[in-house]
């Protein structure tokens, strides 16, 4: 038995764009998907997801992905708990070479699902960590977060960035810009979120803003401004000095671009009337900025704000079901725990490919 976890995260800015070669980033958040993983001896996958948002449940199913069980859960509970661990077990059985591996998975989430903290991420990272080493197999971090990729282009019919994967395996805050995927050092960011208790559907997001960028060379205008807009803020932080805490001038200035992010982000439709009533209400509690983070259309909003008051504001806010501190999550995907079989294992060093010798 293996478990993983791997952090979700929020945009400091950049979603959306990043779709469309912009840059974009996103940094890692200590909020975390854990993932247990039992192998078996015939080819089922048996999935029991809990605390994802609703109460949890169980299904086996053997064999093909595509195959969604007949539960009496939400149909986007079903699609992400199973969808994205199908694709996350596909993409361990490729590259341990054991096609028809069949495994046991736990899925437990500190994540709220499809709200912009990147659940579906932290779950596929953390399944393919803890699957592939069940297999006796030790992907890179980078390979990791490649395989992660293709697993959530694939659910999100190609609807996906590089952004959530590589930040969820690789912690911290990094940069995406296309296929170049970087770390990026940064003093420690005061994140607040809040919580609409509500999700959007991120493939739908995307393509509405693809369908008014084809249409309008306003927006596809509006996405080249997101792109500025995270370049100047990207060499603000290149300016700061990492190891201390961030100055008022540099919490303003990135405050005063995350709320330029977020009009153009309502500009291109992908905010709400609640998500936009969180972002005023931590404004007006002198937070440095605010903006939504993720796909958008309701979730979570992301403040700086050093002080506890935008989270005493947000709690009081008839529209946020919760708020809470967001610390930077230096730390991508761990290792929790190693079974007795697997801890005999990972005595051996991995080779150049990733793979136990
Ligand atoms: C979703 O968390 C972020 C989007 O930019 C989509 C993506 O980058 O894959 C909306």
């Amino acid at each position: 038995m293996i478990v993983s976890s791997a952090p979700g995260k929020v945009y400091l800015f950049g979603e959306h764009a990043v779709v469309y070669g912009e840059p974009a980033v996103p940094c890692a958040i200590e909020r975390r998907a854990t993932v247990t993983v039992d192998a078996r001896t015939d080819d089922h996958i048996r999935v029991e997801a809990r605390d994802l948002s609703l109460d949890g449940f169980t299904v086996e199913y053997a064999g093909d992905t595509g195959y969604r069980p007949d539960v009496d859960v939400p149909e986007g509970l079903v699609d992400a708990a199973v969808g994205y661990v199908d694709a996350a077990v596909e993409q361990a059985r490729d590259a341990a070479d054991a096609p028809d591996a069949g495994f046991d998975i736990t899925v437990e989430s500190e994540i709220p699902l499809g709200a912009g903290l990147g659940s579906s991420a932290a779950v596929v990272v953390a399944g393919i960590d803890a699957a592939t080493r069940e297999l006796g197999v030790e992907l890179a971090p980078e390979e990791l977060a490649d395989r992660a990729y293709r697993a959530e282009y694939d659910v999100q019919d190609g609807q996906a960035s590089r952004a959530d994967t590589f930040c969820s395996a690789m912690g911290g805050a990094v940069r995406v810009e296309g296929d170049d995927c970087r770390q990026i050092d940064t003093p420690n960011l005061p994140f607040v979120v809040g919580f609409d208790g509500g999700a959007g559907d991120t493939g739908e997001l995307v393509a509405g803003v693809r369908t008014l960028r084809e249409e309008y060379d306003f927006a596809a205008d509006t996405v080249e401004s997101i792109g500025d807009i995270v370049r100047t803020g990207e060499s603000m932080l290149a300016d700061a000095d990492p190891e201390s805490e961030p100055t008022d001038e540099l919490l303003s200035e990135l405050g005063r671009l995350m709320n330029f992010d977020h009009g153009l982000l309502e500009a291109l439709g992908v905010s709400s009337r609640t998500l936009d009533n969180m972002v005023w209400a931590a404004r007006e509690a002198g937070a440095h900025g605010a903006k939504l983070t993720g796909a958008g259309g309701g979730g979570c909003i992301v403040a700086l704000d050093e002080t506890p008051e935008t989270r005493t504001a947000l709690r009081y806010t008839a529209e946020c079901r919760d708020a809470f501190r967001a610390e930077l999550d230096r730390e991508g995907v761990r290792v929790e725990e190693l079974g007795p079989d697997a801890s005999a294992r990972s005595d051996a060093e991995p080779n150049a490919e990733g793979e136990r010798r």
